[in-house]
């Protein structure tokens, strides 16, 4: 028990939600929903990106103020994310007060700690990462080495961020600070950056109007990075002198993408020091879904919509299938084709199947009555195993190795159910006994798979009879053999995953 921190990167709202970002607000919403079934107080907080050249540009070519473009897409996000069942506790805008009152917090910290001092800057910008490249960063033929488009050359009077002083102090950091970044080859990825050599940052420009005024010269606005990594903490109340954000403060996990290591790893830590500020605990770092083997995003063109699929898949569906299919940390594969087979295979045939048969066979021979489990349940170490892993599986941020874990005692349950054949055999104790098994196996089932697929868990717990809401139960206790009390009446219900013909 204890407090829980997570955030999402906030997306730019120069697109529509996608696949992409469904992806990383799935695991987070999941990961935090493991934390509240532990008991923590946890915060979930995601949020939208809406300052910058790229929103500026973005509103310019819809013919809106930048203000207005923002006020029509943010909400997408906050719909989309009310659809796909995310239960965040805050939802931050880059363009709100708390916001800019953190933002000055955090600069001026650090301009009076001497770490931002002004110069002149000449070199190439890519406007879609909203980045500098050196020369020798570009593909061959000049192009911006992500999105594959040329670049743009900037000359201006800058505000720097001295990042180069920091290297000795961020390989310290790390090394006093194994595990801080998961999965460990991403960790790999981020020193290799800092190893790499530091080059100082601008964090001002004076060429856009579009963002924060610095609290000491009010020609420049806020870098966008600079930015929007201070989301994290205008959300616990940094900036306000009537708030303590300390007492979320640091965040257990920031979870971002491969794409945005630099800014995250490096760039932050660096500017937390500098303002003396506590660095995060984590920091759980996924890879790309790719479509046809390139990472979607709009300017690739190959942008699939969250809430297209769930039409056919249901969010559960949806859910499951991001979260199993693709190891948290390495790139993932998004098909059509694979998410009906995972569909198919795991939640019709294997948990939607379970409840089905269980329901049945209870409504056919125990006249509809559940009985108690065993104490001594062949199913009993199955559980203990599913709790076991699954519990490793989140402590890692390892949703896949999570979901495996607790499949296997949905496998198990099943087997065990066709090892005894309830269905053929006479009404009386031999039924009971199997049939009180799979009852409490399906019971564990609800809670463990309630951070996955909590529609669905939150049915298979009300059609058990239980009591209670499900997302109030607390581990270990609810996930302890034996907690089916029996003689509630199962109800069988409509298919919780109706086979899709593939
Ligand atoms: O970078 N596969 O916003 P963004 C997996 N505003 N994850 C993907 C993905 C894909 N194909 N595409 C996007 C920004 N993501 C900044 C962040 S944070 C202070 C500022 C996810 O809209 C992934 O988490 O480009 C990635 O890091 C994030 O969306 C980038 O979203
Ligand atoms: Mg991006």
């Amino acid at each position: 028990m204890g407090s829980f921190y997570v955030t999402t990167p906030i997306y730019y709202v120069n697109a529509e939600p996608h696949l992409g970002h469904a992806y990383t607000t799935i695991v987070g919403d999941a990961l935090t929903r493991w934390h509240r079934l532990l008991g923590d107080d946890v915060t979930y907080l995601t949020g939208t990106d809406e300052h910058g050249l790229k929103i500026r540009q973005a509103a310019d070519a819809a013919g809106t103020t930048p203000q207005e473009f923002c006020d029509r897409i943010a909400p997408a996000f906050q719909r989309a994310w009310e659809r796909l069942d995310i239960a965040n506790d805050d939802f931050i805008r880059t363009t709100e007060p708390r916001h800019h009152a953190a933002v000055r917090e955090l600069l001026q910290r650090c301009y009076d700690a001497g770490d931002i001092e002004l110069d002149t800057y000449s070199g190439k910008y890519c406007v879609a990462c909203e980045e500098y490249y050196t020369d020798d960063e570009l593909l061959d033929d000049g192009l911006c080495p992500i999105h594959k488009r040329p670049v743009d050359h900037f000359e201006e009077e800058n505000y720097f961020f001295r990042l180069s002083r920091f290297q000795d102090r961020l390989l310290d950091w790390y090394a006093a600070h194994p595990g801080a970044i998961v999965p460990e080859f991403r960790a790999n990825e981020a020193l290799g950056l800092i190893r790499g050599g530091l080059r100082d940052f601008s964090v001002s420009r004076t060429s856009l109007d579009w963002g924060i005024p610095l609290p000491w010269d009010s020609d420049h606005v806020a870098y966008v990075w600079f930015d929007a990594l201070t989301n994290y903490l205008s959300a616990v109340g940094f900036g306000d002198p009537a708030q303590d954000h300390t007492q979320r403060w640091p965040v257990d996990y920031h979870l971002i993408g491969k794409d945005i290591i630099r800014h995250h790893c490096v760039y932050w830590p660096a500017m937390l020091m500098s303002a003396g500020v506590e660095l995060p605990k984590g920091w759980a770092v996924g890879g790309w879904l790719l479509v046809d083997g390139e990472k979607m995003a709009k300017s690739t063109g190959n942008v699939v919509n969250p809430l297209d699929l769930v039409d056919t898949v249901g969010v559960d569906g949806f859910r499951y299938y991001v979260l199993a299919d693709t190891t948290y940390g390495s790139d993932g594969d998004f098909s059509y084709d694979g998410l009906v087979a995972r569909y198919n295979a795991d939640l019709a045939n294997n948990l939607g199947n379970l409840m089905a048969r269980v329901a049945t066979v209870v409504a056919k021979k125990c006249d509809g009555v559940g009985p108690a489990p065993r104490a001594d349940s062949p199913l009993a170490d199955a559980a203990a195993a599913a709790v076991a892993g699954a519990t490793t599986g989140w402590d890692a941020v390892s949703p896949s190795r999570a979901l495996e874990a607790t499949w296997g005692l949905i496998r198990a349950t099943n087997a065990h159910l066709e090892a005894n054949e309830p269905w053929k055999a006479d009404p009386g104790a031999e039924v009971d006994a199997v049939m009180g098994d799979a009852l409490e196996a399906l019971r564990i089932i609800a809670v463990l798979t309630h951070p996955a697929v909590p529609g669905t868990a939150a049915q298979i717990w009300e059609r058990l009879g239980m009591t209670g809401a499900l997302d109030d139960q607390r581990i270990p206790d609810a996930v302890s053999w034996g907690g089916y009390p029996g003689g509630t009446d199962i109800v069988k219900g409509d298919p919780l995953f109706p086979r899709i013909a593939s």
